[in-house]
């Protein structure tokens, strides 16, 4: 198994901070795979192409950074079948789609990182998430040294949530990701932006839309470093929402099914006046509060004291406290993130 020593994750992060990684390993099959079982340690980082992941420290722990690649198409009188290897590129496999005439990932282009980082974290964009269409994942188990299929209600899909993030976190590797499409295609066009788009719109329409609003809101980590958006959008209940509504007025807010309601972070970050601060190198993004920007630092620690400084102005604002979506890896492994926990210095 291909493998390198002291590497430098500057590259390796779209956050683009610097840390040093003892060991990175690259799996690229099954043999492999039970090769660096036997050598695992206790602590270790599972990399995608590092566009959600935020190092904090000199030192990462020992890095997994698989090359499983491929896409394989079936069709059924119904569907198509993508099988997808976990190390090609999220936009690039949604183009390769498109392409061929196999539509739904339109809402989902441009979101940056691997196909194998999606099911993780269940990305999501302009109302259409990855478990709309994913029906499998081919994950390696570390305990037994062998591939199995977990179906998509195993993957315990839910706003940016899967089981991936909890029981079986470390415990294996997602080599492949199984997409079905319908072939009788229905553009979702429910998210403002793009809810003015004409019914019988094309795919590819729809995808161009998409990229409009995104690079048009969201900063590019190649000019202006960042991992999206920092927090998730906090869901509460219906109560706690009238009584925030009374104080505050219209907000942009999302009914669930459960009937509790996801409020807007960036929104939340932006009434808190937060948007365009800047402290230590690092800012919150001018168009987008829910995006934090490297501009000039070398440490991941700049930019979790700056979102705690975030948290605890929203918190002290709205009485809600924000929860990271991206994940903060330290030398021993990656940490159930309290950003009060981590903060080095204060915030002005
Ligand atoms: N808003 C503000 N000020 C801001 C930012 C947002 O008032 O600075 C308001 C907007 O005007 C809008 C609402 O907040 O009314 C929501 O904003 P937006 O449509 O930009 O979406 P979001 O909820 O902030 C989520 C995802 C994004 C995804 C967009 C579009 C999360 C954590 N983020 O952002 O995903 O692209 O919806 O679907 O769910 C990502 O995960 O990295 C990401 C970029």
């Amino acid at each position: 198994m291909k493998y390198s020593k002291q590497v430098s994750l500057q590259t390796h992060n779209s956050f683009s901070v610097h840390s040093l990684c003892p060991v990175m390993f690259f799996p690229e099959n099954e043999e492999d795979l039970c090769q660096l079982t036997k050598v695992l340690p206790k602590s270790f980082y599972i990399l995608g192409e590092g566009s959600n992941t935020l190092f904090v420290g000199g030192e990462s722990p020992v890095i997994i950074k698989p090359n499983f690649r491929g896409i394989k198409i079936t069709e059924t009188l119904e569907n198509y079948i993508v099988q997808v290897g976990c190390s090609e590129n999220w936009h690039q496999l949604v183009c390769f789609c498109i392409e061929r005439g196999i539509n739904g990932l339109e809402n989902l282009a441009l979101i940056p990182g691997s196909v194998g980082a999606a099911p993780v974290q269940n990305i999501g964009a302009y109302g259409v998430e990855l478990a709309d269409f994913c029906t499998s994942v081919k994950w390696f188990d570390f305990a037994t040294d062998k591939l199995q299929l977990i179906n998509a209600e195993e993957c315990k899909f839910a706003y940016r949530e899967s089981i991936f993030k909890h029981s079986l976190k470390n415990t294996g590797i997602i080599t492949e990701v199984e997409l079905t499409f319908s072939k009788s295609w229905q553009p979702i066009l429910t998210y403002p932006g793009l809810n003015k788009l004409p019914a019988n719109v094309s795919t590819q329409e729809v995808m161009q839309k998409v990229i409009g609003l995104r690079t048009s809101k969201l900063p590019d980590p190649e000019h202006k470093p960042n991992a999206g958006s920092f927090f998730k959008n906090p869901v509460v209940d219906l109560n706690f929402f009238k009584l925030l509504s009374d104080k505050f007025g219209e907000m942009p807010h999302y009914p669930q099914k459960n009937g509790n309601i996801k409020l807007a972070a960036g929104w939340l970050i932006d009434q808190a006046g937060l948007k365009g601060i800047r402290q230590g190198g690092v800012g919150v993004h001018d168009k987008q509060a829910l995006v934090l920007v490297n501009f000039e630092s070398k440490k991941g620690q700049d930019i979790v004291n700056l979102a705690a400084y975030v948290q605890q102005k929203v918190f002290e604002k709205f009485n809600i406290k924000l929860r990271p979506e991206v994940r903060i890896v330290l030398s021993e492994g990656e940490v159930n993130f309290q950003t009060n926990d981590l903060i080095t210095s204060g915030c002005s």
